[in-house]
C-alpha cells in the first residue's frame, strides 16, 4: 500500500513502543525507512523491540523512562535528539488501564491511570513541542486515544476521563500550534488484542468474547490495520489533517450508539411477525 521509503528521514518517538500496538507501529514505521526511538518503564521489552528493529536494518534506540516524571522525559528526549540529530514525530501511545467498579477505586488507582494517560501524554507533548518551537522545526504528534474518549464508558472511568482530556489536548493544540507547523492527530482504536489490554480489560473468556461481539464486523482489529492508519496520519500525505481523530473499530462505537442497532438480534421469523403486525390505514 505504501511506497518504499515513505518515512525515510523521519525520526519518530513512540511512548510505550516496546509492547503491543506501540511495538507494531514501530516495526511498520521502520519498515518504511523511519528512525525509531521508544521508551517505557521496563527495560526488557524495549531492548527486545530495539533488537528486532536493528535486525531488520533500522536505526533504533530506547530509553527507560516513566512518562509521569518530566525530568525522565527530558533526559530520554535529549538522548534521542543526540542520537538522531532531529526528531520529527511523537506518538503518545503509552497508557495504563484496568476494569473496575468505579466506587471501588482508591484515589491511588485513579491517579495511576490519570497520571500516565493524561499527565504523561501532556508532559511528553510539552517537552517535544517546546523543542520544535524553539528550533523552528515542524512536527507531528499522534495521540492514541479510544472511542470512549467521546462516548464515555463505565468500568474504565479514569481511562475515559483521561483519554477525553487527551482528545481535548489534540484539538486545542491543533489550533494553538498550527502556526508553528506542528500537527496534532489522534487514532481511536476499538478492541485490538494485546497482552497489556487483554490481561487488564478482558481477564475472563466471557469478557473477551463480548469485546469482539460488540463489533459489527465481528472481530477485533489487526495490528497491521492500526499501523497502516498511523503511517498515513504521520506521513506527509496527511499534511493538511490537523486536530482530527479517526476511529478504527469495525463500527463498534456507532453500533453502541444507534438506538435500534440491538434489533440485529432478531431472526428472520421475528421480522416476519413484525411485518404481519404492520397496521395499514
Ligand atoms: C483496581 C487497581 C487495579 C485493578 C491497580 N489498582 N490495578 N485497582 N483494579 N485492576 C490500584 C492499586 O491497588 C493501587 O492502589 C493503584 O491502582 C496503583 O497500582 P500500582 O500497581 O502500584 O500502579 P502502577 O505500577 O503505577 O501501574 C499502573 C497500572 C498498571 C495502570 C495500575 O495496570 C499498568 O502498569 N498498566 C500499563 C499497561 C496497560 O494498562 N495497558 C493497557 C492499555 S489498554 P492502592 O490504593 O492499592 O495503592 C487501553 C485501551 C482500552 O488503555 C480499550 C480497550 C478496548
Ligand atoms: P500495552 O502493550 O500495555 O501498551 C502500553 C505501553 O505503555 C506499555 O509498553 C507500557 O510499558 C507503557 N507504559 C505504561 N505506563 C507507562 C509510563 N508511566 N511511562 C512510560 N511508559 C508506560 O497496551 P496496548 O493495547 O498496546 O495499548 C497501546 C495504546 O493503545 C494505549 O494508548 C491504549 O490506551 C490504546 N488502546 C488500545 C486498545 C486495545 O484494544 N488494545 C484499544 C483502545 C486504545 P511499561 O509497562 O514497560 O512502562
Amino acid at each position: 500500500m505504501f511506497e518504499q521509503g515513505l518515512l525515510e528521514g523521519k525520526n519518530i518517538i513512540i511512548t510505550g513502543g516496546g509492547t503491543g500496538l506501540g511495538r507494531s507501529m514501530a516495526l511498520k514505521f521502520a519498515s518504511l525507512g523511519a528512525g525509531i526511538a521508544i521508551l517505557g518503564r521496563r527495560k526488557e521489552p524495549l531492548e527486545g523491540t530495539v533488537q528486532e528493529l536493528k535486525d531488520s536494518g533500522a536505526d533504533a534506540v530506547f530509553s527507560v523512562c516513566d512518562i509521569r516524571k518530566p525530568d525522565e522525559i527530558e533526559a530520554a528526549f535529549n538522548s534521542f535528539q543526540e542520537h538522531f540529530g532531529s526528531l520529527d514525530t511523537l506518538v503518545n501511545n503509552a497508557a495504563g488501564n484496568f476494569i473496575s467498579q468505579t466506587e471501588k477505586l482508591s484515589t491511588n488507582a485513579v491517579d495511576a491511570v490519570l497520571n500516565i494517560v493524561l499527565h504523561g501524554t501532556f508532559y511528553c507533548t510539552l517537552d517535544m513541542g517546546r523543542r520544535w518551537i524553539a528550533s523552528g522545526r515542524k512536527g507531528t504528534i499522534l495521540n492514541i486515544v479510544t472511542t470512549y474518549a467521546w462516548t464515555g464508558s463505565g468500568y474504565v472511568v479514569p481511562s475515559a476521563a483521561a483519554k477525553a482530556g487527551v482528545l481535548a489536548l489534540t484539538r486545542s493544540l491543533a489550533a494553538e500550534w498550527g502556526k508553528y507547523g506542528i500537527r496534532q492527530v489522534a487514532i481511536a482504536p476499538g478492541p485490538f488484542e494485546t497482552r497489556g489490554a487483554w490481561d487488564r480489560l478482558a481477564p475472563t473468556e466471557d469478557i473477551a468474547k463480548v469485546m469482539a461481539a460488540n463489533v459489527p464486523l465481528g472481530r477485533t482489529g489487526t495490528h497491521e490495520e492500526l499501523a497502516n492508519l498511523a503511517t498515513y496520519l504521520i506521513s506527509d500525505y496527511a499534511g493538511y489533517i490537523n486536530g482530527e481523530v479517526v476511529a478504527i473499530d469495525g463500527g463498534e462505537w456507532v453500533n453502541g450508539a444507534g438506538q435500534f442497532n440491538r434489533l440485529s438480534m432478531l431472526s428472520d421469523s421475528d421480522w416476519e411477525k413484525i411485518r404481519s403486525l404492520r397496521k395499514r390505514k
